[in-house]
């Protein structure tokens, strides 16, 4: 199916004046959040900056603003249609209201948290992890595809599988045949998708990443789309900065709408429309378990040691919380198919644009070199016998069918 996308620049309010009444089916809005500051940024290659401008009088006139154009954007949604109305917490109780007030309490469908994870920030006070997503409908019967998400590891396999009845104390029981046989409820799909999406932020080296400031991933707005219209539907998006919104909806097949007031937004929007790149997820895609369960086999030669799990850096598996010589610290187990030297090779490598740091590898297998090789002259790694491998050589066994050594903690450079 052929899909067209329109761009427009331009204050929103204007161009919604001139859109037909109930044409668009979903409308999702990233406005400016009344963060009263200039966002601004620039191409990875540093040839183009971008910035828009978030600073107000007060937070009556960013209301004035957001209702004027919330008013038209009901006007333009069909009857079938949703809005998702992102923002944070610097003005989501002003949005909530006139979001109530404009398309009625009613209509109300969820409050969406986006969960993302952030690094440590310096500021007193809680990290923030999350922006706000309001979902309202125009009326009743909206457009809704339901889906579905995997049943958490704790979950009960019988409980999911059995009807349940409330009984004549009104407590929830298992349904039985006149038999006595547990009846049951069919084959599941899953959990309904909940109201809290973790979805990671682009990170700085992502290629989806444009240099747009407060860009938003293409898979949150996937999401919005897959939730509320189906192909061949028309998305609005009357803030639509990087063109983020295009993207998605043209890559679901989708018609889509974008305006923006900085025409060079607008012109980013077409490039992209014209290649577009979505950055795949290795933390959505293999889930964060594969990250735990990469690391649990060095882990167990890590118990007793006070560090901080690594599980994104390939060569890292952990930080020791202790600096050593003012330096941070890190460390790697040796893996059973990995020489020494590979190990080493492997620490090195992950942490050469660290700066300086300590490394500390435990040596796992029988491969420790001996304590008069010239090999651990230098003194860039600290290699430490890991404790299974230190009794196996003190008591003459050897865990890996080599030549029993007694190892000792050295520094080496193979
Ligand atoms: C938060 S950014 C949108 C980011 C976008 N979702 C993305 O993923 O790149 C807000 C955008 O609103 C635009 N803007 C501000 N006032 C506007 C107005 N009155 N009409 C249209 N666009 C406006 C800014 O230029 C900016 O690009």
């Amino acid at each position: 199916m052929g899909v067209n996308a329109k761009t427009y620049t331009g204050d929103c309010l204007n161009l919604l004046m001139d859109m037909p009444p109930e044409s668009v089916d979903l409308i999702y809005v990233d406005p400016p959040f009344f963060t009263q500051k200039v966002h601004s940024s620039v191409t990875r290659d540093g040839s183009q900056a971008f910035s828009f401008r978030d600073i107000w009088i007060n937070d009556n006139s960013y209301a004035d603003f957001v209702y004027q154009r919330i008013a038209r954007m009901h006007d333009v949604l069909s009857g079938t249609g949703s809005i998702f109305f992102h923002c944070d917490k610097s003005a989501s109780h002003i949005v909530r209201l006139i979001l109530d007030s404009v398309f009625s309490t009613e209509n109300f469908r969820s409050e969406i948290v986006w969960h993302f994870k952030r690094w440590s920030n310096s500021k007193k006070g809680l990290l923030s992890a999350h922006q706000t997503i309001f979902f309202y409908s125009k009326t009743d019967d909206f457009k809704f595809n339901t889906f579905y998400q995997e049943y958490s590891p704790s979950t009960n396999i019988d409980q999911i599988m059995q009807k349940r009845v409330r009984d004549d104390r009104n407590k929830s029981v298992y349904a039985r045949t006149d038999d006595g046989a547990v009846i049951s409820n069919g084959s599941k799909k899953g959990v309904p998708l909940s109201d809290v999406w973790e979805i990671p932020f682009l990170n700085p080296k992502a290629k989806e990443r444009v240099g747009y400031p407060t860009q938003k991933p293409v898979r949150l707005l996937n999401q919005i789309i897959k939730l509320a219209t189906d192909e061949g539907d028309v998305v609005l998006d009357p803030f639509c900065g990087s063109g983020t919104t295009l993207v998605a909806a043209q890559l679901l097949k989708r018609h889509s709408i974008g305006i923006d007031i900085s025409s060079e937004a607008i012109k980013l929007t077409k490039d992209r429309l014209q290649d577009p790149i979505v950055t795949s997820s290795v933390l959505l895609e293999k889930g964060a378990k594969a990250y735990r369960q990469y690391a649990k086999d060095a882990s167990k030669h890590l118990v007793g040691i006070d560090y901080l799990p690594v599980h994104r850096n390939k060569g890292i598996d952990g930080l020791l919380k202790q600096e050593v010589n003012n330096l941070p610290a890190f460390v790697r187990v040796q893996r059973d198919c990995e020489a020494l030297h590979e190990t080493i090779a492997a620490i090195k490598k992950s942490t050469k644009d660290k700066g300086a740091c300590c490394l500390v590898v435990i040596a796992t297998l029988n491969d420790f070199p001996d304590q008069g090789s010239d090999r651990h002259s230098s003194s860039d790694v600290l290699v430490i016998p890991s404790t299974a491998l230190s009794l196996s050589a003190h008591l003459g066994g050897d865990p890996n069918g080599g030549r029993p050594q007694r190892p000792e903690a050295a520094y080496l450079d193979i």
